[in-house]
């Protein structure tokens, strides 16, 4: 337990993603001798091996390192960040586990939208930032411009910005001595009644929840009764530690430090991150108002917002899909799932997620780590439908939509988009967002560069728009965005009819106004990649009972029709089977027709 709270610094890593966090994180650990250099791997603190892989940070890995300045100890703890969107509620949770926060900057690509966003949020909680430069080594690096936009931005002198490479590690020690300058030391005080914060949580398959802390006053230590403020579980605590950087396990942990509590729960919801853990009261014999504690503010349950329907593609696999699904949940209380059946695709499952990159996280983890071959239906959104009869309904899928009957209005998801890019691309931008349905705020100017503020329906969002913007802006521009609200919106359900039968998994909520271009790209795409049968195949857009477009796959009489007359080349006919074969393996049947994985992403804009 460590009580000299004046020598600990509780900080944080933000960047825009690539931007060197976990690289800086590898060389604090270096240099703080906390591995030794031999045992480092690279991006250390980045645990999953698809992490490792896809170069991204998923889950906040914290560390404390022990570091000498002057013949003073002190005691760093390193909050490392994710770095995308759709995880900005767990980086606005592991900012108000700090002080202080490093905003780390690349040289080869400036400034860009998550490095705004996450300033502002470190800015919003008062932290005090130091604004570092990284991959100065890099021929193409441009320190100059890059250090006169950050001290800009975040209102520094230029002269106070840090030049480094995290690769070499020039400068990284100047970065530490900073931090103990500049980052004050926790407020908190050890004798008052235990407050810490959840700011991020790991389900053990022997130990149970382990919740990762930051203790603002008070002290905790094993076998003490605690209990979860925002959820109001109770339980006894088995273990208390801090991170060096695995669990190394202490007597206690004391107002300002950060560690690890294993609480004794066994499901990862009883322990959510940004709630607050408090001692239970029934310990005391003195039931005073001194019991009553305050949460610690902003706990919000982390909401799904992105929704599809995953199915196997092997009926027969089900209930180990869905003991995959199980497990997963327990380590993510972001991601939820409930059974569904469409009469076409079989038993599967209605997935929840934050945003997309989730999604493809908990994709691919099925995919690789359980071995199963998925079908996976675009992504939609949660809609608020208002009945005649005054009941509000949330629908997280278009094949539970109401009868348009029984509905008085709509409503969908808003977001706050904030884009960032180069001036040049100021008018394809503003083209192309109104296209998405988009609304303007205003646009704010720093050096060459614009921040664009939007507003659109997330639904739009989700449409490609993320990979429409990178397309015309050469790669360049970058986005942040921020769930805002429910707006009312006049839409209706489009069904999709192949071979004159309802495709329940291809049905999507369109607006009104856009139903006759839509239906036509809709069903131009799927003709697309509806592999030809022996049979002509009618795809049809539907809204109720109106036909609003049909497009027709020819059958395919021709090949087969050559096979027949020529007597059949053998070796050609066993090559097109096996073909044929090694595609069923990702198609769908529905009705009569075989469609492929890409049908369900067709009605995502601009493929
Ligand atoms: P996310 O966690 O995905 O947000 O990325 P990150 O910010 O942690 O970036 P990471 O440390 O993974 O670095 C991204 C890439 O840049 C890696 O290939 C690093 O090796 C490289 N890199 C980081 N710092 C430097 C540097 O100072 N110089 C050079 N040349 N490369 C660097």
């Amino acid at each position: 337990m460590n009580e000299n709270i004046d020598k600990i610094r509780n900080f944080c890593i933000i960047a825009h993603i690539d931007h060197g966090k976990s690289t800086l994180a590898d060389r604090f650990l270096e240099i703080t001798k906390t591995i030794a250099k031999d045992k480092l791997q690279e991006q250390f603190l980045d645990k999953m091996s698809l992490e490792r892989e896809r170069g991204i940070t998923i889950k906040l890995h914290p560390c404390r390192m022990d570091f000498q300045l002057n013949s003073t100890s002190y005691v760093l703890n390193l909050v490392d960040t994710p770095g995308h969107v759709d995880f900005s509620y767990e980086v606005s949770r592991s900012l108000n586990a700090c002080e202080g926060a490093v905003l780390l900057c690349d040289a080869t690509q400036g400034i860009q939208a998550q490095t705004l966003a996450n300033y502002h949020l470190a800015k919003q909680e008062g932290l005090v930032i130091i604004p570092v430069v990284n991959k100065v080594d890099l021929p193409n690096a441009q320190p100059e411009k890059t250090g006169m936009e950050l001290a800009q931005l975040v209102g520094a002198k230029e002269e106070d910005v840090i030049y480094i490479s995290a690769k070499s590690g020039l400068n990284v020690q100047k970065v530490l001595e900073t931090i103990v300058a500049k980052v004050p030391a926790p407020k908190g005080d050890p004798d008052k009644t235990l407050r810490a914060l959840v700011f991020d949580s790991l389900f053990d398959q022997h130990r149970g929840v382990i919740a990762y802390v930051r203790v603002f006053d008070g002290k905790i230590k094993k076998g003490e009764e605690i209990k979860l403020l925002g959820t109001g579980k109770v339980s006894t605590v088995l273990e208390v530690g801090v991170f060096h950087p695995d669990f190394f396990p202490v007597e206690g942990l004391s107002a300002g430090e950060a560690g690890y509590i294993v609480t004794g729960f066994k499901g990862i919801r009883d322990c959510r991150v940004g709630d607050t853990i408090a001692k239970n009261p029934k310990n005391k014999t003195i039931n005073s108002s001194a019991d009553i504690v305050e949460p610690l503010k902003g706990y919000k349950e982390p909401q799904p917002m992105v929704f599809a329907s995953f199915y196997c593609t092997d009926a027969s696999e089900y209930s180990k899909f869905k003991e995959a699904l199980e497990k997963l949940s327990l380590n993510d209380a972001a991601f939820t799932f409930k059974s569904e059946v469409f009469s076409d695709l079989g038993f599967g499952f209605r997935c929840g997620f934050l945003g997309m990159l989730h999604m493809e996280i908990i994709k691919e983890r099925l995919e690789r780590e359980y071995n199963l071959n998925l079908i996976i239906t675009a992504p939609s959104v949660s809609y608020k439908v208002i009945l005649k009869n005054n009941e509000t309904r949330f629908i997280h899928s278009p094949q539970e939509f109401p009868d348009p009957n029984q509905i008085t209005s709509i409503e969908e998801p808003w977001v706050r988009l904030d884009i960032f890019s180069p001036a040049r691309y100021l008018s394809p931008i503003m083209n192309l967002v109104k296209t998405f349905r988009g609304t303007y705020n205003k646009t704010e100017y720093l050096a060459d560069d614009v921040i664009l503020y939007y507003e659109m329906p997330l639904a739009s969002f989700l449409d490609n728009f993320y990979n429409s913007l990178k397309n015309i802006s050469a790669g360049y521009a970058s986005l942040s965005y921020l769930f805002l609200d429910y707006r009312a919106g006049d839409l209706v359900k489009m069904d999709i009819l192949i071979a004159g039968k309802k495709a329940d998994a291809l049905s999507i909520i369109v607006p009104k106004n856009e139903i006759q271009t839509e239906g036509k790209r809709l069903t131009v795409e799927l003709k697309k990649v509806i592999p030809r049968q022996m049979f002509e195949i009618a795809i049809q857009a539907v809204v109720g009972s109106q036909i609003i477009s049909r497009e027709t796959v020819p059958a395919m009489k021709k090949l087969l029709g050559n096979f027949g007359k020529t007597g059949g080349d053998r070796t050609r006919k066993m090559k097109l089977w096996k073909k044929q074969k090694a595609g069923k393996e990702k198609l769908k049947r529905l009705g009569t027709v075989d469609v492929p994985q890409e049908a369900f992403f067709a009605i995502l804009k601009n493929k």
